[in-house]
């Protein structure tokens, strides 16, 4: 908190540069340089068209379609993805993650759980919300978010807008209400400003909406890319970009042994499928029912959604739990055979198996881990919270004349 006075202070000092009686020369520098926080470029990775919307454009759509599910082709293609956001639009939802104006108490933000440094994961096993109750399940990755069909380790979510709505208003989470929220936003007169010029409406007279919000977050959310690690240069022909060890992991993985990529299938390392694999709940917490209660099926209890691979070196602990803290941990769980896993009721997915891999093949399968990181894309988080500047409102009369 005192960080963010303390910036309080700073950006104010330094954008209210004329005090109460400001010249309309001064109010227009101060709305220029806030309207200067936003970017008119769109992030890496991305084109801008000639409506001055962001468009994806990856090698991996060069390839053929994903449909057919096999056992870990690499060069497949990719889901449909959403873009077509503008720079300013994806802009604006940057700086609302990392704005802890979206709760009540203004203390937690999207990335207070969702950390740019681990993954965008929370590197605790369960998150601390609003109500400083601790949540049951880890808070996963936000990789890639933009090519996914369901969200939520149970999948409950269908579209990022209405995944959005939990966090926002779950009581355990930011807590807040609709109301409070669009009331907030629109007394910040910097924000309002903002959301205005991006939808290039006047001012004086934009009310920020609760469909706003969402738009700005989702757009900022579905940037977040991960395609391009040491294993993708490797699957578009570079084999040099993966050492012997590593490949000889990726042919575990790929392998009808240990079956991983029927399930993290390339390139997203997920089939976007609920799967019941028998990952055990952390000490001290009740059984889980997952998927079971979102699709009412008793074949999926204890189901979760597969989740991504990419960046799985940052992003710990582990599974919907939080219960495993590395990596070596999460093998042995795989290896150690399905009648360990059975006897608790489970319908376990057929390919979970008994590996029974070898020593030298769970470290090559580690290697392989490792293999799939990549930041390049990670997005700033910005200097300054845009909740906090002041842009003098009692003289814009005057500047417009
Ligand atoms: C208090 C911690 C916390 C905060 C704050 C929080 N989240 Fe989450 N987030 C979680 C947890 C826990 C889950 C998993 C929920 C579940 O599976 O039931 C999650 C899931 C998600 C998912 C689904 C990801 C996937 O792959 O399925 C998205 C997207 C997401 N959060 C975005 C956001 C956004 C945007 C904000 C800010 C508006 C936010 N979160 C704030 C803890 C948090
Ligand atoms: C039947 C489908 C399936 C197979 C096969 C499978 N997984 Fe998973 N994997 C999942 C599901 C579902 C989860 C989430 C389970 C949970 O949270 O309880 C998961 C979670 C994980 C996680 C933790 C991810 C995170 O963000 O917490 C890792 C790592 C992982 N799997 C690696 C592997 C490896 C390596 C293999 C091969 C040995 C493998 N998986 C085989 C379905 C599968």
């Amino acid at each position: 908190m005192n960080y963010l006075i303390w910036l309080a202070l700073l950006t104010s000092d330094h954008l209210i540069a004329g005090g109460l009686w400001e010249s309309p020369d001064s109010i227009e520098r101060n709305q220029r340089e806030i309207l200067g926080l936003l970017t008119s470029d769109c992030p890496p990775g991305y084109e801008l068209s000639q409506q001055n919307t962001c468009k994806f454009f990856h090698q991996y759509q060069t390839y053929p379609s994903i449909l057919d599910r096999g056992i870990g082709g690499t060069r497949t293609g990719l889901p449909s993805f959403r873009d077509g956001f503008s720079p300013a639009l994806i802009d604006l939802g940057r700086h609302l993650f990392f704005d802890p104006i979206l709760s009540p108490n203004q203390t937690i933000s999207c990335s207070s759980c969702h950390d740019p440094d681990h993954g965008f994961a929370d590197p605790g096993a369960h998150s601390i919300g609003i109500s400083r109750q601790p949540l049951d399940r880890n808070a996963p990755s936000l990789w890639n978010l933009g090519f996914l069909n369901r969200f939520n380790w149970d999948g409950s979510a269908v579209t990022l807008e209405t995944q959005i709505l939990g966090p926002l208003y779950n009581p355990q989470e930011m807590g807040n209400t609709k109301e409070n929220l669009v009331h907030r936003l629109n007394t910040s007169e910097a924000y309002r400003f903002l959301f205005a010029k991006v939808y290039e409406k006047d001012p004086d007279r934009f009310e920020i909406s609760e469909k706003h919000i969402i738009t700005a977050l989702t757009a900022f959310q579905s940037t977040l890319i991960s395609l391009n690690s040491r294993y993708d240069r490797y699957v578009h022909g570079h084999h040099e970009s993966l050492s012997t060890e590593e490949i000889r992991g990726l042919n575990v993985f790929r392998s009808f042994v240990a079956r991983c990529s029927e399930c993290h299938t390339p390139p997203l390392f997920t089939n976007q499928q609920m799967a019941v694999i028998g990952a055990p709940e952390r000490k001290g917490l009740t059984f889980d029912h997952g998927a079971e209660l979102v699709f009412g099926s008793k074949r999926l209890k204890g189901g979760f959604k597969v989740p991504t691979l990419r960046n799985i070196t940052k992003t710990a602990p582990y599974m919907h739990s939080g219960g495993f803290q590395d990596l070596s941990e999460v093998l042995a769980f795989y290896n150690e055979g399905r009648a360990a896993k059975e006897g608790r009721g489970l319908y376990l997915h057929w390919h979970i198996t008994s590996p029974d891999l070898a020593k030298s093949e769970l470290a090559d399968l580690k290697s392989f881990l490792n293999a799939l990181e990549d930041e390049s894309f990670k997005p700033k988080r910005p200097n300054i919270t845009i909740s906090k500047l002041i842009l003098n409102n009692e003289r814009r009369g005057v500047t417009k004349q």
